[in-house]
C-alpha cells in the first residue's frame, strides 16, 4: 500500500519517510541533558482529544504515518496508566517496517515503554505486559499498593519517583538512569498537564484532525485553570489533504 501522501503546507511535493524524519529530528544531545519530552497528540478541529473515549477515530493514515515514524526514533515511549486502560496498548508497538526503519538508523528494534501510574491499576496478566518485546518500566509512587507493586514486578521494572504522586523531575531521572534520552510521550491528558506545570514538555506534535468531534470529550491537556499560558514555537506545518500536522517546541529555541 503506498504510504499517505504529505507535503510541507504550500507545496506539492510530497515527502519521504527520509524527509519526514528529518523534520522531526531530535535536536543534538548536550552532555548531561536531562531527557527531551516530545509529545503526541491528535485532536479534532474543536478541540477534542478522543471520540467515543479513543482517540483513533480521529486519526487518518497521515496521522498514522507519522505516528509510527515518532515511534521509529524515540528511545522509549512513555504513557499515563489512562491511555493504557483505554487505547488498549499491547504487545509489539512498532510494526516490522518501522523496525527496519530503527535498525537502518543505529536503535535496537524496539523502543523502551513505560507507563505511570499512581494505583498500580493495571493488569499484571495483560498483553500490555505479557506480550511486550522489552520489558516495561513502571513509574510509580511510594504510596502505592505494595501488594500490586510486588505482582507488577513479575512482569515488569517498577520505580518510584515520588511520595504520593509521580514527580515528572523524578520521572525524567528514573527514565534517564535508564538511558532514555529521546522519549516520546503519547499522552494522555493529565499525564501531559503534568509534565506541562512541571515545565517539561520540550516538543508537542500536533495531528489536527478535519473533523467536529461532537460530545463531551476532554481537550489534549487536563491541567488546573490557574496554570499560566504556555507559549510555544511553530517549528512547521505539514499537511496531508485536509489534515494539519503541526510540530510546536517549548522555551526560546528551535530545536534545529
Ligand atoms: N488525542 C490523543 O492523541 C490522545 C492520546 C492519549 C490518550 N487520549 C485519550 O485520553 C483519554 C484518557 O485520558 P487520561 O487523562 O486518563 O489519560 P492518561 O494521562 O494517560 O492517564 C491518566 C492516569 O495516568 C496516571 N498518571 C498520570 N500522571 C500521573 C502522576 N503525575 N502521578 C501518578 N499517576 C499519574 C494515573 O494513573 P492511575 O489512575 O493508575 O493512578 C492517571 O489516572 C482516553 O479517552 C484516550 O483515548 C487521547
Amino acid at each position: 500500500m503506498s504510504p499517505a501522501p504529505i507535503t510541507a503546507a504550500g507545496s506539492d511535493v510530497e515527502l519521504s519517510d527520509g524527509q519526514l524524519l528529518d523534520a522531526y529530528a531530535w535536536p543534538p544531545e548536550q552532555p548531561d541533558e536531562r531527557p527531551r519530552f516530545r509529545f503526541n497528540f491528535v485532536a479534532s478541529v474543536d478541540g477534542a482529544a478522543s471520540w467515543k473515549g479513543r482517540s483513533g477515530a480521529l486519526g487518518d493514515d497521515a496521522d498514522r504515518r507519522v505516528f509510527a515514524l515518532l515511534r521509529s526514533t524515540a528511545d522509549v515511549i512513555l504513557v499515563g496508566a489512562g491511555t493504557v486502560r483505554s487505547e488498549g496498548y499491547a504487545g509489539e508497538l512498532l510494526p516490522l517496517q518501522t523496525q527496519s526503519l530503527r535498525t537502518a538508523q543505529g536503535y535496537p528494534p524496539h523502543p523502551g515503554v513505560a507507563v505511570v501510574s499512581g494505583s498500580l491499576d493495571l493488569d499484571p496478566r495483560s498483553d500490555f505486559f505479557t506480550a511486550a518485546p522489552v520489558r516495561p518500566l513502571v513509574i510509580t509512587a511510594a504510596a502505592a499498593s505494595s501488594a500490586r507493586r510486588a505482582a507488577l514486578e513479575r512482569v515488569a521494572d517498577v520505580a518510584v519517583a515520588g511520595a504520593r504522586t509521580v514527580e515528572p523531575e523524578l520521572a525524567a531521572q528514573v527514565l534517564a538512569e535508564r538511558g532514555y534520552k529521546r522519549v516520546l510521550c503519547e499522552g494522555g491528558p493529565q499525564l501531559f498537564a503534568t509534565f506541562q506545570s512541571a515545565g517539561l514538555v520540550d516538543e508537542l506534535c500536533l495531528t489536527l484532525s478535519p473533523a467536529f468531534a461532537p460530545g463531551t470529550a476532554g481537550r489534549i491537556t487536563s491541567g488546573t485553570p490557574e496554570a499560566p499560558l504556555q507559549p510555544l514555537l511553530l517549528h512547521h506545518v505539514l499537511r496531508s489533504q485536509d489534515t494539519l500536522l503541526l510540530r510546536y517546541t517549548a522555551g526560546n529555541s528551535r530545536p534545529r
